[in-house]
């Protein structure tokens, strides 16, 4: 029965225009937990089995980027005990579940600033990344400690310091030197944006690369989040017409 219902969504999603690049904000672990009367840590435990199973759909059904939302540059204003929790997580999901994505040929990288992570999770992230980067499958981007805000500002002291040194003359400074100094580099923008959880809001997430992506905000909280959702965000992103400033 499971293996019929998965051929089933499959089937119909062939039939569709897969978007090139997702991101994913995985919102409403908390909520979920509280609902059952559980801890928060047990949502981003439920929330992390959910961001595996989604991570391989997508790269079955032929997305090339995904970029999954996984801790934000505001996240660290939680308890300690929850971002203690949040970076145990962390930790055996890097040390096992990510093995999981040699079969799919899935490319591991984390976009963010890794420097106020513990040396085991720095070490752990930079060992995903460089055992990875020769894989030919999708690029699966882990956004931890990230805020775009903050990489916007990465860049521009990026860009001012070659000013500085020569190497970069203002009049040269464009939109494709900015996207070429942002943790997504040679990345093509994301052209769907999921939000699960029903937050009508970004949250720091990819402004600058959002420019032109279509949002698709979905009641369902992250740990309950399905295949037959990813396929339901894509279906409804087949049917906006993307103009781009044109007509
Ligand atoms: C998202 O779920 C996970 C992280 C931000 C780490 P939340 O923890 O924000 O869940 P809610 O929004 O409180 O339900
Ligand atoms: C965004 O969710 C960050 C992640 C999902 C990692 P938040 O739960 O932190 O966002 P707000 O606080 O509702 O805007
Ligand atoms: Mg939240």
């Amino acid at each position: 029965m499971a293996l019929l219902k998965r051929k089933k969504s499959k089937t119909d999603i062939s039939e569709l225009n897969i978007p090139k690049h997702i991101g994913i904000i995985m919102d409403g672990n908390g909520r979920w937990a509280k609902k059952r009367h559980m801890p928060r840590s047990a949502g981003h435990n439920q929330g992390g089995k959910v961001f595996r199973k989604i991570a391989r759909y997508c790269s079955d059904i032929g997305v090339k980027y995904l970029t999954v939302y996984a801790f934000s540059t505001e996240n660290w204003k939680r308890p300690q005990e929850e971002i203690d929790a949040l970076m145990k997580l962390f930790k055996e999901y890097l040390d096992e579940a990510l093995r999981d994505f040699k079969d799919d040929s899935i490319v591991v990288r984390f976009i963010g600033d890794k420097s106020p992570f513990d040396k085991e999770l720095q070490e752990l992230m930079i060992e995903n990344e460089e055992g990875s980067k020769d894989r030919d499958g999708m690029v699966l981007n882990i956004a931890m400690n990230y805020g775009s805000r903050d990489e916007i500002v990465r860049a521009v002291k990026g860009i001012s310091e070659n000013v500085k040194n020569g190497i970069i003359d203002i009049d040269s400074i464009d939109e494709t030197m900015v996207s070429e100094y942002l943790y997504t580099a040679n990345q093509p923008d994301p052209d769907l944006i999921i939000r699960p959880s029903g937050e009508y809001r970004i949250s720091n997430f990819l402004l600058w690369q959002c420019a032109y992506s279509e949002f698709v905000i979905m009641n369902t909280l992250w740990p309950d989040f399905s295949t037959d959702d990813l396929d339901e965000a894509i279906r409804i992103f087949n049917n906006r017409n993307r103009r781009f400033g044109g007509v």
